[in-house]
């Protein structure tokens, strides 16, 4: 079996587990970059595709895209035209961009009932009255497409918002679009990462911040642990899934005492931490589930 793993560069520890696992179970894996490809949108089919400005001869039985948050136009369309020749394609162009927006899925959530933080769309020049009716100091402020905790920040008071405003304006990027977020104070510097693949969920971690912070990435030095899934934690991450349609998703939930929100939906989860916390063999239960979804067994 062929596989090809769309990258925005060459990951580190994830892409390594992934050749690792390839080369155990005899997968061919290859890395594309989506600049390296050329697309022509016609009826015949394969010869519609370049890559590296030679016509594909073979096409691989799977692409993997893994480029999350930070998937561009020009990479949707790769992973679209992939899709459109037949390709088994984990997770979906359509599934990735609704991932990428963090508006936009919590929307979706929330439109089928899914609890999540209150979360409204940042307007210039912000309207305070609205936001002080709407929302209790402090709130999280959000990039939409931000990813790794980078783009995600606690503002404390209302003096604090309005510098923020200031700040965004004065900026050429006063564009770029922002989400107010309540924050869910008993989840301060925790939340729970959650896995699921092809609609299971196949384990999940605790995240603590490092001290100081309020935010649990792994990546920005968090401390992880393994979570035993309780019902209500597997059946929110599974729903969120299902809801957007992603075949491999990492679910961020959020906890206060009893009730959970869901924080947001990633379309390409790294596993460093998680396999770390909960001993699970990521990239083998990916490739279990693709041989599942081809041949019927793993
Ligand atoms: N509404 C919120 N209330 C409390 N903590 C939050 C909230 N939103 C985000 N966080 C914290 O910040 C972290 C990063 O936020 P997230 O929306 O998952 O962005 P990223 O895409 O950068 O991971 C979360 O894992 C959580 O620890
Ligand atoms: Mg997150």
């Amino acid at each position: 079996m062929k596989i090809w793993m769309l990258l925005k560069n060459p990951e580190n520890y994830n892409i390594n587990r992934f050749k690792e696992e390839a080369k155990k179970q005899e997968t061919i894996l290859e890395t594309v970059s989506a600049e390296d490809f050329d697309i022509i949108a016609t009826k015949e089919g394969r010869k519609s595709i370049y890559l590296g400005g030679k016509e594909i001869e073979e096409l691989p039985d799977v692409l993997i895209p893994r480029m999350g948050s930070g998937t561009t136009y020009f990479a949707l369309a790769v992973i679209r035209h992939l899709e459109n020749l037949g390709v088994l394609v984990l997770n979906k162009a359509e599934s990735i961009e609704l991932a990428k927006d963090k508006l936009a899925s919590l929307q979706h959530l929330a439109k089928h009932n899914l609890p999540i933080p209150k979360t409204m769309l940042a307007k210039f020049p912000f309207n305070m009255e609205i936001i002080k009716k709407e929302f209790s100091f402090p709130i999280i402020i959000k990039t939409l497409s931000g990813s790794l905790g980078k783009g995600v920040f606690l503002c404390d008071k209302k003096s604090s918002l309005e510098n923020v405003m200031d700040l965004i304006e004065s900026s050429k990027d006063s564009a770029k679009n922002f989400i107010f977020q309540e924050f869910i104070s008993g989840s301060k510097g925790r939340d729970i990462r959650v896995i699921v693949i092809g609609g299971r969920p196949i384990g999940a971690m605790l995240r603590e911040a490092k001290k100081g912070s309020f935010r649990a990435n792994f990546s920005a030095g968090g401390k992880v642990s393994n979570f035993e899934l309780n019902p209500a934690v597997a059946w929110l991450a599974v729903e969120s899934a299902k809801l957007t349609s992603l075949d491999i998703a990492g679910v961020d939930i959020l906890f206060d005492g009893e009730n959970y929100y869901v924080c947001e939906v990633n379309s390409a989860p790294g596993f460093e931490g998680f396999e770390k916390a909960t001993g699970v063999n990521v990239p083998k239960m990916i490739f279990d589930y693709i041989d599942v979804r081809k041949f019927g067994s793993e």
